[in-house]
């Protein structure tokens, strides 16, 4: 299959590049900026991404352009722009001052490929505290701003093109035109990496990796898992054995209906309820990891226990996820490697390791499940912490605060599902981008609040009471704070500006029917320096 190589030079926007890019429909792997493919004939363009570094610094990364340079088509970003005019005779310069946010190409050659279909004034979004000053000799100035001489340029001898702004970001409001301009129609990507391709491929695929063996899958509940399961399920059909385990934790009826939705998948699911040996293990305990030490270790006890059960099986099945694997860059230069988010295998069971998902971005899975049929709800579902709402409670953790925390919580969340809200230009096109089905009408879409946010949920402080008043009656009881995040990855995230009116009634809702709560907080910290979970 045709590829993009994007090389990551540690900027922030890398993996949007990939996203942005596979939703042209074509298939790209973000690599450390030194470990091109070399004599990989898939690849059939070449993205360099943008940088926390200067080119100047000493320690900034650096790469050989002739590996690729006049071999297939080149697109520097930002940084990667710079680079480019760095390494071939050109200058870069300190910029006056940084130039950040938005601007407007207002002068640009139409003509050329990576401007196909602009409109005069694009807007683009700048973020970069260098500036180039002087391109290579070689190099023709294509676009620029009120502030930015060279914001774009491109090499009149090599399919060499470099932008300085952003298209990745929504802000520039042209930035997938200019991405396709570059992937489809300079790389000739064929756009054959679509859901539908990404299924029919990977049943294929399981078929000959598997063959007749036993695979055994531990579902959450969440997305991810799910998907995979599905997809495995379509492949091998009843050698896949899927493991629910109910810690007790999760919110309201949530096992019960997950088990359902499931069943009507026609998945092969064994649901454990082992909620009473969490609950027992995790008496009296308050410490924040503690409780998740605890938790991670039972967890693992309980799956591999069900899991030996199933004797002649082979393979374990995950529902990683590419952002769970990319080697990311940090500042130092070290590569980081997000670890996988499972416990230990049972070693004894010498199981090999199956990850379907493994090259599918957050919004690619959710696609997924829906070219394979799975219920709306199973698909949009917020990500949920595997120790559940042990995380959302202060202190220690009994059955009844856990059965308070989730009428509160089951309140809260139906109605961000129930509340509608219609969305227009740049939140309407990021809520499209994000997978969301909703129909766009007179330049607005609809959707729930539910489906506007990254994540939402509710925290029992049960270590604090205070007073209030019920009819005639003095109450001395606990607070409940509502949670509800925007973000794209969980890495940064901002709480989210959920309207008054849907506050009130939510608030209103939980003090009259939730015996045990009678003050509700609004949580208005984001991330960093708060986090998302409150343990
Ligand atoms: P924080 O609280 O670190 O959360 O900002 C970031 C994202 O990770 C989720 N989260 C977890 N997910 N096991 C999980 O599977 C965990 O132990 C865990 N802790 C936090 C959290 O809900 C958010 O989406």
């Amino acid at each position: 299959m045709q590829k993009i190589i994007i090389l990551d030079f540690g900027s922030q926007t890398t993996q949007l590049i990939g996203r942005r890019v596979r939703e042209l429909d074509t298939f790209c792997e973000i690599v450390p900026y030194n470990k091109f493919p070399q004599g990989d004939d898939s690849v059939i363009g070449v993205i360099l991404s943008g940088s926390p570094y200067s080119v100047h610094d000493p320690e900034a990364f650096k790469v050989d352009l002739s590996q690729f340079v006049g071999r297939i088509p080149v697109l520097g970003i930002c940084y990667g722009a710079q680079f480019i005019s760095y390494a071939n005779g050109g200058k870069v310069e300190k910029a006056d001052s940084r130039e950040y946010g938005r601007a407007n190409l207002q002068e640009f050659d139409a003509r050329n490929p990576l401007f196909e279909g602009f409109v005069p004034n694009s807007q683009v979004w700048m973020s970069h505290g260098d500036t180039i000053t002087a391109i290579p000799s070689d190099c023709k100035c294509i676009a620029s701003t009120a502030n930015v001489k060279y914001a774009a340029y491109a090499s009149t001898k090599n399919p060499v093109w470099a932008v300085q702004f952003h298209p990745e970001v929504f802000h520039s409001v042209q930035g997938t035109q200019l991405l396709r301009n570059f992937v489809v129609n300079i790389c000739g990507s064929k756009q054959d990496w679509s859901a539908a391709s990404f299924v029919d491929t990977t049943v294929a695929e399981l078929k000959a990796q598997v063959g007749n063996d036993r695979v055994i899958l531990g579902l959450s509940g969440g997305v991810d898992s799910s998907v995979a399961a599905v997809l495995l399920n379509r492949a091998i059909g009843k050698n896949l054995t899927c493991i629910f385990v109910d810690h007790g934790m999760l919110r309201k009826n949530e096992f019960r209906d997950v088990m359902h939705d499931y069943e009507c998948l026609g998945l092969n699911v064994i649901g454990v309820d082992a909620s009473e040996k969490f609950f027992a293990d995790l008496a009296g305990v308050t410490d924040p990891e503690q409780k998740r030490k605890i938790i991670g270790r039972d967890f693992v006890e309980v799956f591999n226990a069900e899991a030996q059960k199933i004797k002649d099986a082979k393979w374990l099945a995950q529902g990683t996820i590419y952002p769970d694997r990319i080697e990311s860059l940090n500042i130092t230069g070290k590569v980081i490697k997000s670890h996988h988010n499972v416990g230990g295998l049972p070693k004894e069971m010498h199981l090999s390791l199956c990850e379907p998902l493994k090259w599918l971005f957050k919004d690619e899975v959710r696609r997924v499940g829906r070219q394979l049929g799975m219920p709306e709800h199973l698909i949009t579902r917020h990500p949920f912490p595997g120790p559940g709402l042990a995380v959302r409670i202060l202190g220690d953790i009994t059955p009844e605060k856990v059965r308070i925390l989730q009428d509160a919580d089951d309140i809260y969340i139906r109605g961000l599902r129930e509340y509608k809200v219609k969305l227009s230009g740049e939140e309407a096109r990021r809520v499209l981008a994000a997978g969301v089905p909703a129909d766009m009408k007179d330049g607005e879409i609809e959707v729930s609040l539910y489906d506007q946010i990254w994540q939402a949920g509710t925290v029992l402080l049960s270590t604090v009471r205070s007073v209030g008043v019920m009819g005639d009656e003095r109450t001395y009881e606990h607070p409940v704070a509502l949670r509800a995040v925007t973000s794209t990855d969980a890495m940064t995230a901002d709480w989210a500006h959920l309207p008054y009116d849907f506050m009130a009634k939510v608030s209103n809702e939980i003090i009259n029917k939730v015996r045990g709560v009678n003050r509700v907080c609004y949580d208005i910290s984001s991330k960093p320096p708060s986090t998302i979970e409150w343990e």
